[in-house]
């Protein structure tokens, strides 16, 4: 018998692809510094917080500002985000997300998100999804990123379950290493080469199944 009793959910990357738009904000505020990065240099930003994530940039432009100053960057950054995002529609669901999740709540798994974003609430709004998830933990409620396990911990612990009764899907390696970390079992979303350490890696939700899940 299987002791699965909850699924807790990355956010982008796992139900929507918003790389993107980070990738376009964090391109134009190094543009604007004067200097461009890679889309393959993008790909290292991924599942890393804000903070982290312009330190990493401003690394790469060779450049050294002060806390003030880095600040005002990642709000500066974070604007032309969430100017992007505020235009999301249900279509950008990535497929088999939604259906996933309605076939966990629908065979009495219980939900909740897991994410680094301080923007997962306009995201799951303008995405249509946000009553599909009975605990939301996100930037705005944990103080150390992922690799650390606090923010599925938490939402653990919002669901009132055991940490080794939950299932995290990630497609970052600090997100698999953070379930890991909390005792959880890891679905990677993405490579297998990449997400090595997962207890199964598939390439989107649309792959996943009760199945899969209770053979984890
Ligand atoms: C993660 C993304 O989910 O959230 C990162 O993968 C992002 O790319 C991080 O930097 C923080 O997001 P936000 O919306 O708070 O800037
Ligand atoms: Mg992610």
């Amino acid at each position: 018998m299987s002791t699965i009793k909850a699924c807790i959910f990355d956010l982008d990357g796992v139900i929507v692809d918003t790389a993107v738009y980070h990738y376009k904000a964090w391109k134009r505020l190094a543009n604007e510094l004067g200097f461009d990065f890679t889309e393959e240099d993008n790909e290292k930003l991924k599942g890393v917080s804000r903070t982290r994530s312009l330190e990493l940039i401003l690394q790469w432009g060779g450049i050294t500002k002060t806390d003030a100053e880095k600040e005002e960057l990642a709000t500066r950054k974070n604007t032309w985000y969430v100017d992007m995002i505020s235009k999301m529609t249900p279509a950008e669901v990535l497929p088999g997300a939604k259906e996933f999740l309605e076939l966990c709540i629908s065979a009495g798994l219980k939900t909740a998100l897991g994410s680094a974003s301080k923007n997962s609430g306009m995201i799951l709004e303008k995405t249509g999804i946000a009553h599909l998830f009975d605990v939301v933990i996100d930037g705005n409620k944990v103080s150390k990123p992922k690799p650390d396990p606090e923010v599925f911990l938490k939402g653990a612990e919002g669901l009132h379950e055991a940490p080794e009764n939950c299932v995290v899907f990630e497609d970052a390696i600090a997100g698999v290493e953070a379930a890991i970390a909390g005792g959880m079992k890891a679905v990677g979303i993405g490579s297998p080469k990449v997400l090595y350490e997962a207890n199964l890696v598939v390439s989107g939700l649309n792959e996943m199944s009760l199945k899969k899940l209770y053979a984890l």
